[in-house]
């Protein structure tokens, strides 16, 4: 094992809220972009890319507001190759205690001939002119040839040696297509450190994409080659297949310290409440058997491995899950818990709540302890997460009664606050939960076509809380909603109208103006 220094320490840089947010369905608002924030400051990590400024006010917003707030992590936001976009990528960072513009313009032969219509020799120049104007404003700058990998080597080295010249602090490389393989990366990364003659000067960083599910062996590939920086993304969310995934370079990085010879400044006792949190603020469930935070990547059914497992859990677990933060399922609190126990128990599940908030989740923890003999912290999870997304909605859920079972006709009662006015309507439908979903369209009719429903148990047992996932889509605009209840058409309900309010938000943000229902 080699020695922890500066020279084997790998900087994380986090774009879950720029490039991990331009997967459809994604999208945060501000209060979830805070959210985030927050959580990868207590994972450590040293950049948050927050977002692209001139792409929306949304955007420009979420960036100067996470700014304001980070102080441990630096914070970059991202710009083309314009002063335009550089001078308002400056304007959402200049109060940040550390910020860092990130800058990017394609290089490769198809990108420029096809999406730029630029010589090679113009877009030289705008690499040079780009860095050197993102660089009179800021210390800390940082290039990327967008799509590197298929770019040819030569003209590759040049850009990189004039935009280190013009000022670039860290020269990143993008696997933007998710093209290259390890091998082949690892030989560019050393490639890029032999050919251009002041690389010393700056910090080499990857950016893969994980279109062949190499995103993440690319990247530790770059590291061994040597590469100091990896961007990356919670549970690997991102355009198409997604970028390659935090909690698995980490944990890679963790577990075999020894053959790969770097590390990582990360807390991964974070790492799985970083995955639940954006899971929960996305609608986005990882699937089960996703490493390092899938909900089996610490489940041993097989009974050989049970056995092994009850002797020394080193036999077939190679990280242990107190390491990445998961704490076994355990009984919690019953009815007659107090509101001090309750506080605590949201605090050792990482939930930093206001006193109001926390009031409000006590009641529902109650109203659900009436229901549920059991209540694990999974269940509180899903109860403060369902919370959390309450305020600023259009549409709230007030009460609803269904009829089903195998007699019909199935049919629902439903009550719901839209604008402040509670309206009741009667509906049928093809079982109980169609006839809510029928309900919620006649109390509020809209075009929006469902797209996604998916029930999962929180946890085990006929009386768990049923979480539901449903995704909506209304003019190439994607929404996804969650809720939980023990009572699985209730949360079906819940989940739809959260889905339909943040598709609503969206809709504002296009059309300034209210929109109608
Ligand atoms: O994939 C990509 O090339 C990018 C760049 C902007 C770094 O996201
Ligand atoms: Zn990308």
């Amino acid at each position: 094992m080699s020695t922890r220094d500066d020279s084997n320490r790998v900087l994380i840089f986090d774009t879950t809220m720029r490039d991990g947010e331009q997967s459809p369905g994604c999208s945060m608002n501000l209060e979830e972009k805070l959210r985030i924030a927050k959580v990868l400051e207590d994972l450590r990590v040293d950049v948050i890319e927050a977002g692209f400024p001139i792409s929306s006010i949304g955007d420009f917003e979420a960036v100067r507001e996470v700014a304001r707030t980070i102080t441990e992590s630096q914070v970059a936001g991202l710009a083309r190759a314009s002063r335009k976009d550089i001078d308002r990528a400056w304007e959402a960072l200049k109060e940040a205690k550390r910020p860092r513009i990130h800058t990017f313009i394609s290089t490769s032969p198809l990108h420029m001939r096809v999406k730029l219509r630029m010589e090679p020799d113009e877009v030289h120049d705008a690499v040079v002119d780009s860095v050197s104007h993102a660089r009179n404003l800021c210390d800390d700058v940082e290039w990327s040839p967008e799509d590197g990998t298929r770019t040819d080597h030569d003209f590759l080295c040049r850009c990189i040696e004039s935009a280190i010249k013009a000022g670039a602090t860290t020269i990143n490389i993008p696997d933007t297509v998710g093209y290259t393989v390890p091998d082949e990366f690892h030989a560019l990364i050393l490639m890029v450190r032999n050919r251009v003659p002041n690389i010393d000067k700056a910090r080499i960083s990857v950016h893969c994409h994980n279109d062949l599910g190499l995103a993440v062996a690319n990247s530790v590939a770059a590291i061994q080659a040597g590469a100091r920086q990896v961007e990356c993304t919670i549970n690997g969310i991102g355009e198409r297949a997604g970028n390659a995934a935090l909690e698995e370079i980490v944990m890679a990085l963790r577990t075999r310290e020894d053959a790969i010879g770097a590390w990582t400044g990360i807390h991964t006792e974070s790492i799985t409440k970083s995955s639940r949190t954006l899971s929960s603020i996305t609608g986005f469930n990882v699937q089960p058997n996703k490493a390092v935070v899938g909900a089996n990547a610490f489940a041993h059914e097989a009974g050989i491995h049970q056995a092994g497992m009850m002797r020394d859990s080193s036999t077939y677990e190679i990280m242990t899950p107190e390491s990445v933060g998961l704490t076994k399922s355990s009984l919690v609190m019953g009815k007659h818990s107090g509101r001090n126990a309750f506080r605590e128990k949201l605090i050792e599940l990482g939930y930093d709540l206001g006193d109001n908030a926390v009031q409000e989740a006590f009641v529902r923890f109650k109203e659900l302890a009436d229901k549920k003999k059991q209540i694990f912290d999974e269940d509180i999870v899903a109860l403060v997460d369902d919370q959390v997304q309450g305020p600023g909605e259009r549409i709230r859920f007030v009460s609803l009664q269904v009829v089903c079972g195998s007699k019909g006709p199935q049919t629902a009662d439903l009550e719901l606050e839209i604008d402040g006015v509670v309206k009741q309507v009667s509906a049928e439908g093809d079982g109980p939960v169609d006839a809510t979903f029928k309900a919620i369209n006649s109390l509020f009719p809209h075009q929006a076509k469902l797209q996604l429903y998916q029930v999962d148990a929180v946890t085990e047992g006929s009386d768990a809380q049923a979480g539901v996932m449903v995704r909506l889509e209304e003019q190439g605009r994607i929404a996804n909603g969650q809720a939980s209840d023990t009572d699985t058409v209730v949360s079906s309900c819940r989940a739809y109208v959260h889905a339909l309010n943040r598709l609503l938000a969206k809709r504002e943000k296009t059309h300034p103006q209210r929109a109608s229902a």
